[in-house]
């Protein structure tokens, strides 16, 4: 019934993801907050138009929130659903095939039934609208088993600053029993995935200044500390030989990782070999000790985001710059605490600066990692829902991406997630080029009515 729904309204389906991914919500850039107003006045429309009721843009201090429910008997569970309709900026532009916001259908090696292409598709305005798809279905076939509650935020991708007054300020409003997130990935598509963990987060921007104006390099090479070389060798130092990061206090709090999540990891089905030739590397590099699958999800870790300064242009300019930057972010896993961090990271590389160099840390958004059980109704429901639709029973696995509202939402409202995504880590999130699977939209919108079904049933027992 409710799949002969979801067929015949495939391309329907398909066609309203195209027409949301032309909008460019990009949150990052104040001269896009037109177009993410507008993004998120038209998904109000839609998710109305999918049943649901008491439709509402709520004002922060920064993105509007889109927020609709479904209360069909208050006795019933509630599952709220999150999502986030804001993007990455596509940025850079030149090595996008098609244009990022001109959604364009095209095949590849791991999505042989087509992907659709644009900045979003999968981060996360393919995965939210899955979730409106199948709540949609399940209204529109009378099978909707539970209360429903839509949180769509427009500050992802930024940090999600204001939304934590805005749930404090509304805990009525969004009081349910399990959030749901499809913000997340599986393996591959024959290898089904729940994410239970998440890493933290905390980024800084770093200024290093030298002399008080751009010298030349003739003229004073030589005899002054150049902040390019001297913030170089500060980024150096902050990983040793065996890449650990160097921070005095960095790994104190890091939580050890039991055995059986441990066998679990080494039992995935993981191959270094693939991942390297995915990514066009010859070999693997992280830290001493631990397998890639460990350093990329359990095991915290230190990057340059970014760096700058200095002439770039064409051709040759004898410079010494003033000053150089760097973006850095630490992901980080239980229990390590952000703000901790992000201090014990500023007092180091203070001491890093050589003579001659002061250094600037500004600290940017944090976010708390989470860990999300395994040994619940809503796990099962999870769990049982995928096996069903891929034939095979889920893996959980910790990812180590970040969604900062995970942790948050357990500490202001107690509330546990269940991180519901159907994403590839090949899908270039982030990244040029970026695209989402036609399988794994449908799969999820096929999927995400058995979790309610499965909820609901485990609930009222
Ligand atoms: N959806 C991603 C996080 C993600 C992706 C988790 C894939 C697990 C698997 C989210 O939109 C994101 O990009 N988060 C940011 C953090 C945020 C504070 C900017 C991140 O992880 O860099
Ligand atoms: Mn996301
Ligand atoms: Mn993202």
């Amino acid at each position: 019934m409710i799949n002969d729904y979801i067929q015949d309204n495939k391309q329907r389906f398909l066609d309203e993801l195209i027409e949301i991914l032309k909008i460019p919500s990009i949150s990052a850039d104040s001269a896009y907050a037109g177009e993410v107003r507008k993004m998120a006045e038209d998904l109000s429309v839609r998710l109305s138009d999918s049943g649901a009721d008491h439709i509402e843009l709520i004002e922060t201090a920064g993105h509007p929130i889109v927020y609709g429910d479904k209360i069909i008997d208050p006795k019933l569970p509630t599952v709220l659903v999150y999502g986030h309709y804001d993007v990455q900026p596509p940025d850079p532009i030149d090595l996008w095939e098609s244009g990022p916001f001109e959604p364009v259908i095209k095949k590849t090696k791991i999505h042989p039934e087509g992907a659709i292409f644009a900045r979003g598709a999968c981060d996360d305005k393919g995965q939210m609208y899955m979730q409106v798809k199948a709540f949609e279905a399940m209204v529109k076939t009378n099978s909707l088993p539970c209360n429903v509650k839509f949180l769509i935020e427009g500050e992802e991708e930024v940090g999600s600053e204001n939304l934590e007054d805005v749930i404090k300020a509304n805990a009525d409003k969004f009081k349910a029993d399990v959030i749901l997130v499809s913000d997340t990935g599986i393996m591959a598509n024959d290898i089904p995935t729940i994410t239970t963990g998440l890493r933290g987060l905390s980024y800084v921007e770093v200024e290093v200044t030298g002399p008080n104006r751009d010298l030349h390099s003739g003229l004073y090479g030589g005899a002054v500390a150049n902040p390019i070389n001297a913030l170089s060798k500060m980024i150096a130092a902050l990983k040793d030989e065996n890449n650990h990061i160097t921070i005095p206090g960095f790994y104190d709090q890091v939580e050890t990782i039991s055995e059986d999540e441990k066998t679990l990891m080494a039992n995935a089905p993981f191959s270094v070999q693939s991942y390297c030739d995915a990514l066009g590397i010859n070999d693997v590099s992280g830290e001493n000790g631990y397998s890639t699958l460990e350093r990329a999800t359990v095991r915290p870790t230190l990057d340059v985001n970014g760096i700058w300064g200095g002439y770039i242009g064409e051709g040759a300019k004898t410079v010494i710059a003033s000053k150089a930057y760097a973006k850095i972010s630490m992901r980080l896993v239980p229990n390590q605490d952000y703000n901790v961090i992000t201090k014990l990271f500023e007092d180091y590389f203070k001491t890093l600066a050589p003579e001659g160099i002061t250094v600037k840390v500004t600290p940017h958004h944090g976010g708390e990692p989470a860990v999300t059980p395994v040994d619940s109704d809503e796990y099962r429901a999870a769990s049982m829902a995928m096996e069903t639709t891929f034939g095979k029973k889920p893996i959980p696995l910790r990812s180590g991406g970040s969604i900062p509202i995970v942790a948050m939402f357990e500490r202001v409202l107690g509330i546990k997630t269940v991180l519901f995504g159907f994403g590839l880590d090949s899908d270039a999130i982030h990244s040029p080029n970026e695209h989402y699977g036609l399988f794994n939209y449908y799969k999820g919108i096929e999927t995400i009515p058995l979790f309610y079904a499965n909820y609901a049933k485990l609930k009222s027992n």
